[in-house]
């Protein structure tokens, strides 16, 4: 099974510019040899500031393949559970009033989203009634084989701005219960650093995928404001053969000459 795995679309931020970046790297998804089961989208499909979800919806549709959003901390929930009922009836819905928190058991793959907005906040947030939820989904199922998509690394991510000026405290509450369950979930798929990132939550694999519009600087060291960085387009292809995922990063070429 190969799942495809974009984020941070960030839909219509820097105009022409991040939608012929997007543009690109959907046209690269269409010209791989293998075809995806399904598309993770691990939120930001828009920027903040611009609420009509239809552009986009469109650009993804063309795909032809069914696809899984999440929302970002740029996106809103009421608006995108909206936006999925007008534009992508087929999507699944969410188990909470306002929150786009679902379950999809439709692949050999079990996925459950965790929706994480909170209007201004780019650390995001999750209650704990949502993690008691998370904490009783995995224990369904008989141990399915699961992806949990969330849009922030809940891992230190060794940058200053995802850590130390916005990490909040829910990520280690859900860091605890990925690793109670850490013979289920095979991937957390996340998004938000606008970079190819790896790490580990107690062995299971934590992703987070590039940002199909702009990529984020490696700050490291502290810097006044996050700045953009020139680096190629990507996204993720991961491919799981029943018992382990396999990640492959792609890039997808430059989508204006540098
Ligand atoms: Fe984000």
């Amino acid at each position: 099974m190969f799942i495809f795995h974009i984020s941070d679309l960030h839909y219509s931020y820097q105009g022409e510019k991040g939608i012929k970046r997007l543009r690109h790297v959907l046209d690269s998804i269409k010209k791989q040899d293998v075809k995806p089961d399904v598309i993770m989208v691990t939120g930001d499909l828009i920027n903040r500031g611009f609420s009509d979800y239809g552009p986009v919806f469109q650009m993804l549709k063309q795909l032809e393949t069914p696809f899984l959003c999440i929302t970002g901390n740029h996106d809103n929930s009421e608006k995108l559970i909206a936006a999925l009922k007008q534009y992508a009836p087929e999507h699944p819905l969410p188990e909470h009033d306002k929150r786009l928190d679902y379950v999809c058991n439709d692949f050999p793959l079990r996925f459950i989203a965790l929706d994480s907005f909170m209007d201004g906040a780019a650390g995001g947030s999750v209650d704990d009634g949502q993690l008691q939820w998370l904490e009783e989904k995995l224990a369904d199922d008989d141990g399915k084989p699961t992806v949990v998509m969330v849009h922030q690394f809940t891992v230190n991510a060794g940058l200053n701005f995802f850590d130390i000026k916005t990490r909040q405290p829910w990520c280690d509450k859900f860091n605890e219960i990925i690793s109670r369950h850490r013979d289920t979930v095979k991937l957390v798929a996340c998004g938000h650093v606008h970079n190819g990132i790896h790490g580990t939550i107690a062995g299971v694999p934590i992703v987070a995928s590039f940002s199909a519009n702009w990529e984020a600087y490696y700050d490291f060291r502290p810097v006044e404001e996050m700045q953009d960085f020139k680096r190629q387009a990507g996204y993720y292809i991961h491919r799981f053969d029943g018992e382990s995922i396999v990640s492959y990063a792609v890039t997808a070429g430059n989508a204006e000459p540098s």
